[in-house]
């Protein structure tokens, strides 16, 4: 089947990045990428492309080159459903926040929404791929309610995970380590599976592009998060027992990642892993553990989560403990408010849960991100429901100068590995400072014996 036009329903940090560099790489097909939500399509297509809604290094100068000649931003989704040959998901997938499974099922009501609107509007066989992130067996959901709400037309459910990461979602995507692509082993299913195969194949190569059932790569996705996070939790757990030995975590991270078995990438120590995903779908795959009795499997999972909160929670509890046990009207500046570097999304950031901690101990936060706006950190806080919004708006503050937000601070907190901390004139941050001035940099970022030098108190994860 040749394939001429496409549509992906989401244009979140997942849809609009992946479709910006199919675009880019296909010119021959027709990309369009809807969503529910008009600001979000208004920001796609916003004239300059430094307004698009997603900061990903690179993002800008894609959607610069595709937009208009084969890329396309709308919130027409019927209009794109009836269009298309292949469909994308790429919706998103929370964790519940009510009923059955609240607190770790995967929220499957937007896929749900998306599968009931493509049965209605599809007047011609289509090829519906799962790209957001689901429990094992979903496809089998979204089948059934194609094929019993559907127009009598042929629908074949593909399963194509999204591995980006955020910060270097355009190079994941332009150079991936593998394109995963689960289908049924059936005639109609094989040709499915072709198709998608010959859209990566015009960048990816074919070595690169792994085929599997269905169940396989919805599965192979949430366990690839879950080795993931492990590995995060593994070494600040060892990081909490190097402070008490005298060992230094980043010695030994290097120690152990130099065992190629080991592998050294993902052995840095942290406040702990934030994002949209890691929590969520270990969450999610304890619950499908859970579900079918394995007890064990949980709870060896829902441990890499365990770890996590506590890795925040002794991270603000330190703060307190070294600022003599009181930060009560003390400014902390916080240096960083995303979950990571060279990405403006905070979900789930470190940065949130040590500062609501800190705002019940009283402090005061100023927090410096260079991508993060005042809105989406009083909104942060706002959604974890602590305090009232008044309460959060009186406690917490952000400045566009980094300067500013430490001037007059007891402590700084580095919360996020931006490059540019790196190089700030830290003389002048601690004159400005009260003292004595501490430094608890939660990512191992700056430069200990220099600050040290200067007359900081300087406090890192795990030495
Ligand atoms: P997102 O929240 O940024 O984007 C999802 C978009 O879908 C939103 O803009 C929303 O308005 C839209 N939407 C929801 N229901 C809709 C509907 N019925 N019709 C049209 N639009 C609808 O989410 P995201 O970060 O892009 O994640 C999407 C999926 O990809 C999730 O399942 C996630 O787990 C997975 N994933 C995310 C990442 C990541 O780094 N963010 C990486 C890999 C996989
Ligand atoms: C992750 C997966 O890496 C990606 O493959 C998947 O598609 C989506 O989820 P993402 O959450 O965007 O990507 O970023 P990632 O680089 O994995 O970082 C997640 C969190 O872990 C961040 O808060 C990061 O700072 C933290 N981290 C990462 C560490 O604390 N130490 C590390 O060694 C690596």
């Amino acid at each position: 089947m040749k394939i001429t036009k496409i549509c992906c329903i989401g244009a979140g940090y997942v849809g609009g990045p992946t479709m910006a560099v199919i675009a880019q790489k296909c010119p021959q097909i027709q990309v369009t990428v809807v969503d529910l939500n008009a600001e979000r399509i208004a920001a796609w297509n916003d004239e300059n492309v430094n307004n698009i809604p997603i900061y990903e290094p690179g993002l800008d100068a894609i959607v610069g080159e595709a937009r208009g000649r084969n890329l396309f931003f709308s919130t027409d989704v019927d209009k794109a459903i009836a269009e298309s040959q292949i469909i994308f998901i790429s919706v998103n997938t929370p964790t519940k926040t009510y009923g059955k499974g609240k607190g770790m099922a995967a929220d499957l009501k937007y896929i749900e929404l998306c599968a009931r609107q493509i049965a209605r509007v599809a007047k011609d066989n289509k090829i519906v791929v799962e790209k957001s992130t689901l429990p094992v067996r979903t496809a089998e959901a979204i089948k059934s309610i194609l094929d019993n709400t559907g127009n009598g037309v042929q629908f074949q459910i593909l399963s194509n995970p999204e591995f980006l990461a955020e910060g270097t979602a355009v190079q994941d995507l332009l150079n991936p380590d593998r394109i995963l692509i689960g289908g049924d082993a059936t005639e109609e299913g094989r040709k499915a599976i072709q198709a998608l195969v010959d859209v990566y194949a015009n960048w990816v190569p074919e070595d690169k592009i792994l085929t599997t059932n269905v169940w396989s790569s919805e599965l192979s996705k949430l366990t690839a998060n879950a080795f993931l996070a492990q590995r995060i939790s593994s070494i600040n757990a060892m990081s909490e027992l190097c402070e008490k030995t005298g060992a230094d975590v980043n010695e030994v991270a290097k120690a152990i990642g130099m065992d190629s078995r080991i592998g050294s990438k993902f052995l840095k120590a942290s406040v702990g892993f934030g994002g949209s995903c890691f929590q969520k779908d270990i969450l999610n795959l304890v619950y499908i553990a859970k579900s079918y009795g394995l007890n064990e499997v949980a709870d060896y999972w829902e441990q890499v989560i365990i770890m996590n909160d506590h890795q925040k929670k002794r991270f603000s509890n330190n703060i307190v403990q070294t600022l003599y046990n009181t930060v009560s009207d003390k400014k902390i500046a916080f240096l960083g408010w995303a979950f990571k570097k060279d990405t403006n999304d905070t979900r789930e950031s470190a940065a949130i849960y040590v500062a609501d901690d800190l705002i019940n101990e009283h402090a005061k936060i100023a927090v410096y991100d260079p991508k993060v706006s005042n809105k989406k950190i009083l909104d942060d806080l706002n959604y974890l429901e602590t305090r009232t919004a008044a309460n959060n708006a009186s406690s917490i503050s952000s400045f566009t100068d980094p300067y500013e937000a430490c001037q007059n601070a007891h402590a700084i907190a580095v919360l996020t590995e931006w490059d540019e901390f790196i190089t700030y004139d830290w003389q002048k941050i601690y004159d400005s400072m009260q003292k004595p001035a501490f430094v608890f940099d939660g990512r191992n970022l700056l430069n200990g014996p220099n600050l040290e030098a200067i007359g900081f108190v300087y406090q890192a994860v795990g030495s």
